[in-house]
């Protein structure tokens, strides 16, 4: 085995990347990257992954969730105020179900690449390359559209420096108050439906109310107004992952430096592969997708190569099999990981499994399937003795109409109304939050029967 450098991957099979037609443009754009600043820092990467490794022990639970792709014609400073603030509210009812500090990580600030199914796509006869993300080619379904353009990585840079630069000062600022609970949730909790939700945000509240009134104010206490915020992505874009990352010169450890948490996804997780390549030296925090096809023997190969010194929090476990599939695949793959005593984060996209076509012919996910896999993943855990370490979704701030069902019950017929995704279907505000609201109803009967036993 040859020594890994950040570009070792280069030697590797290369699946899901673009064969740029102009080299030359390619390196120009490689070698301006290469020059810029990083985009997050190796201390913020690693304090991460300090709070991982509290996950992954129950002792934290870890929030992923964003966009399925950002995109350059839809960015605004709104669109990420949104996504930031429902994120905060979900993490909040999520803190009341678990009672342990919520991890949040974005999928954002970098979320542009996409793996796609298939190389090509067809429409009434004619065939193109397929969309790969705004970081690669265009949506629109014209030949010149299609061309993977290299200068793209450098207006994504820009757009994720521009999107970090207003997560840091919302993190730091009043908006991340919680006392603001009441205002925010408002709108979702004046439904017919939302008796039971509005219960907890009284619960909340008042908690919130008690603690004013014993002293403990936004002014005297500083973790009540900041808040810790990461940022995660899809490492699929080796050329622009590459072109960040760098060594540390206090640590000598190397960082991508393109987002805190970067993921391997389900279809380039091969383990002789350029994705894992890549992935195996960089001291991030790492994502692994784990889909209906990820054997056992796999598994083995991936933590091995991932995270040889089994680090506590260093590899997260992103469980996607589908509701009604967890019992199928997950209880084989715990199995694999106690057998090899492994250090990992277990966490549930209750997303990808879960992608249908509606009969108004878009691409749309079933609200109660979305929260199904995310019961099927705490039964197993619960069966198993293991411990459920997060939920990742694809969620935006906005009042879209891209996944069926929930409070205000999106039909298949609404959908057209306001799909704005560029891939796949995202939970909207309303759906986000009325989530989080039943994964904490899940973590407060888990708490509640882990007392019990202790109990007894
Ligand atoms: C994604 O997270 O957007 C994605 C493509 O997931 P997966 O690799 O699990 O299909
Ligand atoms: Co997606």
């Amino acid at each position: 085995m040859t020594q890994w450098s950040k570009s070792s991957w280069r030697a590797l099979p290369r699946i899901q990347m673009p064969d740029y037609p102009d080299m030359a443009a390619l390196n120009a754009v490689e070698a301006e990257l290469a020059r810029y600043p990083l985009l997050v820092f190796a201390g913020e990467a690693q304090r991460l992954k300090t709070q991982l490794a509290a996950a992954g022990r129950g002792e934290a639970f870890l929030l992923q969730g964003g966009d399925c792709a950002e995109s350059f014609e839809q960015f605004s400073s709104d669109g990420i105020r949104d996504t930031f603030k429902v994120m905060l509210q979900m993490a909040i009812v999520l803190t009341h179900g678990a009672k342990v500090p919520v991890i949040k990580v974005g999928r954002m600030a970098g979320q542009f690449a996409k793996p796609r199914s298939a190389n090509t796509e067809t429409v009434d006869g004619t065939e193109l390359p397929s969309y790969r993300g705004d970081i690669i080619n265009e949506l629109a379904f014209t030949k010149a559209a299609r061309v993977p353009d290299p200068s793209k990585m450098l207006r994504a840079y820009t757009q994720a420096a521009a999107t970090l630069n207003l997560i840091r000062a919302f993190s730091t600022g009043g908006y991340a108050d919680i006392h603001q609970v009441h205002g925010w949730t408002s709108g979702f909790l004046d439904h017919e439906r939302a008796e039971k939700y509005r219960e907890i945000a009284n619960r909340i509240s008042d908690t919130l109310d008690f603690m004013g009134a014993a002293g403990v104010t936004p002014d005297t206490a500083h973790s009540l107004q900041a808040v810790d915020f990461y940022t995660s992505h899809e490492s699929l874009l080796l050329e622009y992952e590459e072109a960040l990352c760098r060594q540390d010169s206090l640590t000598g450890k190397w960082l991508a430096g393109s987002g805190h948490m970067i993921w391997i996804g389900d279809r380039t997780r091969q383990p002789d592969g350029a994705h894992v390549e890549f992935a195996s030296g960089v001291s991030n925090p790492i994502g692994l997708k784990c889909g209906p096809t990820m054997e056992a023997d796999d598994l083995k190969k991936l933590m091995a190569k991932l995270n040889p010194e089994n680090e506590a929090g260093r590899l997260t476990l992103i469980a996607r099999f589908g509701a009604g599939a967890v019992g199928d695949h997950l209880p084989r793959l715990i199995k694999t990981v106690q057998q090899e005593g492994a250090n990992v984060v277990w966490t549930c996209d209750a997303m990808h499994g879960n992608t249908i076509k509606s009969t108004s012919g878009y691409k749309t996910r079933p609200f109660d399937s979305v929260l199904r896999e995310v019961r099927e993943f705490f039964g197993v855990h619960t069966a198993e003795g293991t411990v459920p370490g997060g939920v990742h979704f694809e969620m935006t701030g906005q009042d879209v109409t891209e996944c069926t069902g929930g409070l205000r019950d999106v039909s298949d017929e609404d959908l057209s109304d306001r799909y704005h995704t560029a891939c796949d279907p995202r939970l909207n505000a309303s759906q986000s939050l009325e989530l989080a609201f039943l994964v904490a109803e899940e973590l407060s009967a888990r708490r509640g029967l882990q007392q019990a036993k202790a109990a007894s």
